[in-house]
């Protein structure tokens, strides 16, 4: 089973984010990575976070190069996963999937964090499928019933 070793995005790594692609397809689902490194540089609640496989852990370099990036927010007892994206070149590989587990597991440690939640863009049905599976189901908090373009999605058993 694919494990990954997430790690802060620094002026040492961030090229190799901004230079992470997904499919042509798929550039809808997904904000760039340039713009979720602009958010949490003027948001402190935000966490950017670069996906390696678990073969970087324990390294000062990794010798291995960054296949993915993800970044969650903490706000209001929330810790919601805001952005998931894999490398198209290692896409099917078992990284978005354990990626999640990953950062369910870090969110789970903290104390601040009571929801564990995220959200795809209606019609993503790959995202659908692995949030569904992870078990999350769909939250009913009031903005998120009837948005136009998303569906909120949060953990059952926390
Ligand atoms: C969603 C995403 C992160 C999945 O990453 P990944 O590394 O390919 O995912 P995994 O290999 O862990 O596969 C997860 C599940 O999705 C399925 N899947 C992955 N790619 C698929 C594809 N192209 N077609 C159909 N199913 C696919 C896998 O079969 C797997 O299901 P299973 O665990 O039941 O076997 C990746 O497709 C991506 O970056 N997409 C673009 C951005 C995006 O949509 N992000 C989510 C926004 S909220």
């Amino acid at each position: 089973m694919a494990k990954v070793h997430l790690r802060k995005v620094t002026r040492e790594n961030f090229r190799e984010c901004l230079n992470l692609q997904v499919t042509e397809l798929q550039k809808d689902w997904v904000a760039a990575n340039t713009q979720s490194l602009a958010e949490a540089y003027v948001d402190p609640n935000l966490f950017p976070l670069g996906v390696y496989d678990a073969a970087a852990c324990g390294y000062e370099q990794p010798e291995v190069p960054m296949i993915g990036f993800t970044m969650y927010e903490l706000a209001a007892g929330v810790g919601f996963i805001m952005r998931l994206m894999i490398d198209e070149k290692y896409q099917g590989k078992g990284y978005g999937r354990a990626t999640m587990l990953e950062v369910v597991r870090r969110l789970k440690l903290h104390p601040d964090v009571e929801i564990i939640a995220t959200s795809y863009r209606k019609g993503n049905e790959i995202a659908a499928r692995l949030y569904q599976s992870l078990g999350f189901r769909q939250w009913n908090i009031p903005y998120a019933i009837s948005h136009p373009t998303e569906v909120y999605v949060k953990l059952e058993d926390l």
